[in-house]
């Protein structure tokens, strides 16, 4: 990979390309913004955007599209049928990914809806490196089982594993055995596995799970959505792909793939989804199930303006320029962190910078949610709205029970090309703040609290009067500062 050396002092990220439109930001008041995350429910999900500052929400279709996917939204064709900007994106996405067949969906959830409608069964399971909230939820609602496979070294918080997304082998085999193979729907290999911190998995532990599906006649399924990233560290830290191009190292990810899908919000930096096989059987099944809840085979839901933005955005995922963007400001931030004892995720992985909430406040138990709680301050202190990813991410059992999860996370997106340095620089600010006053933030309980994906639209509470503490404690150290 190309690099660039700085003469004076430490290396920063340097942007390889320049910013032509701009959209202007709003941070408001301290005040304002403790009564917005009061009215959202202390959910950052149910912020207006008017009130935000930063949007570190997520990198979902709000990455920065270059003016090449700009400029091809305007030649669209919106036939219906046979719509030329359908075999443009065809075209595409076949060549990206060397597969002969091709379905678009919507968004990545439904192609997560159509592979468990068509493949889990009550009693089957789905080993999985790690589980994204929308997968497990829909393989449940099927009656399948999700099994998390994921190497011992993915759950540490700090490592220096290139690798953390990799699967566990061993524990692979024995659940294939535990199950049998014909109870094993499919296995799923998620890229740049989003719940443990965005970290990827090896080309060769993709090989290692492929052998083994094919001997078991098992498909495995390739979640391709946040395959950028992993290309990016695939080709920094993996010997065996130095010398390969980032399209032989896609190529050979499909090769080993029975079936790939991605989320086109993130993978391409549109608003879609698709499906690719090579298998004619599993294309055909697949295929029938595109009308009923997507819309026409040659739009799948999707406009066609960004059918041909993700079309130029998956050739542009070939540019390591391009790719290398997030993970070079994630690494800025995790380091800046890192370096003055903030807990974060290491190494730095794609996505964004995740923040261990269970470290950072750890004298708040999980069930009062404290990577919640994190979200609802850290928005009081800078503005910026990050995303739980935590137990509040997760579903109560049968019983009723909370789930605590393995991980209690604030994922602070970065969506590419969106930010400035300076910007980066704020967040990084406002964080050792409010690290240095932590002890004043406490717990959240519910009030309000959906039975699915109660993270989307859950409401909830402080547990004490901490944030008005909190308030208090900004204006002292910073007088009228915004
Ligand atoms: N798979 C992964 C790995 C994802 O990160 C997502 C979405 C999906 C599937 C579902 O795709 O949103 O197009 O339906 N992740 C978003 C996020 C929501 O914020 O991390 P979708």
């Amino acid at each position: 990979m190309a690099t660039v050396k700085f003469y004076a002092g430490e290396s920063f990220p340097l942007e390889m390309h320049k910013v032509r439109i701009i959209q202007k930001l709003n941070l408001i008041p301290l005040d304002r913004r403790g009564k917005a995350i009061a009215e959202a429910g202390n959910n950052t999900f149910l912020l207006h955007n008017r009130d935000v500052f930063m949007d570190m929400l997520t990198d979902s279709g709000v990455n920065a599209m270059s003016d090449r996917q700009v400029a091809s939204m305007m030649y669209a064709d919106d036939s219906y049928a046979g719509s030329e900007t359908f075999t443009r994106l065809d075209k595409s996405v076949k060549h990206f990914f060397g597969t002969k067949y091709f379905l678009p969906t919507h968004q990545g959830r439904a192609c997560e809806n159509i592979l468990s409608q068509i493949f889990v069964k009550k009693g089957y399971v789905v080993p999985m490196n790690y589980h994204f909230t929308t997968a497990k939820a829909l393989i449940t609602v099927n009656g399948g089982t999700v099994e998390e496979l994921i190497i011992d070294e993915g759950l540490k918080i700090r490592s220096d594993h290139p690798f953390k997304g990799d699967i566990n082998i061993d524990r692979l085999n024995q659940v294939i055995k535990q199950y049998g193979p014909a109870k094993v729907a499919y296995i799923r290999m998620e890229a740049g596995t989003n719940l443990v911190g965005g970290q990827p998995f090896s080309l060769a532990n993709l090989a290692e799970v492929s052998k083994i599906c094919r001997a078991a006649d098992i498909p495995l399924v390739l979640d391709a959505s946040l395959l950028a990233d992993n290309l990016y560290f695939n080709k920094k830290r993996e010997a065996a792909c130095k010398d390969m191009t980032l399209h032989e190292i896609v190529l050979k990810f499909a090769e080993l793939s029975d079936i790939i899908y991605f989320s086109a919000r993130k993978l391409g930096f549109g608003r879609g989804g698709g499906i690719c096989t090579n298998n004619e059987e599993h294309f055909l099944k697949i295929r029938e199930m595109i009308p009923l809840y997507e819309g026409f085979l040659t739009y799948g839901g999707m406009s066609v303006r960004e059918m041909e933005a993700i079309a130029v955005g998956l050739e542009e995922t070939l540019d390591e320029d391009m790719i290398s963007q997030g993970p070079i400001f994630i690494d800025y931030m995790v380091k800046e962190l890192d370096k003055r004892g903030i807990p974060v995720i290491t190494p730095p992985g794609g996505l964004g910078c995740h923040v261990d909430a269970k470290a950072f406040l750890d004298h708040i138990p999980q069930p009062h949610y404290p990577a919640g709680a994190l979200g609802s301050a850290y928005y009081i202190a800078s503005g910026i709205r990050g995303m739980e990813r935590g137990t509040l991410s997760e579903q109560r059992d049968e019983n009723g029970e909370e789930r605590l999860s393995n991980m209690e996370l604030l994922r602070l997106a970065l969506p590419r090309r969106v930010f400035t340095l300076s910007q980066v620089n704020y967040a990084i600010d406002r964080l050792i703040w409010l690290y240095e006053n932590r002890r004043l933030v406490e717990g959240l309980k519910f009030v309000e609290e959906p039975k699915i994906l109660r993270f989307f639209f859950g409401r909830l509470a402080p547990v004490s009067d901490w944030q008005t503490k909190l308030i208090a404690k900004f204006k002292q150290d910073f007088g009228d500062s915004l």
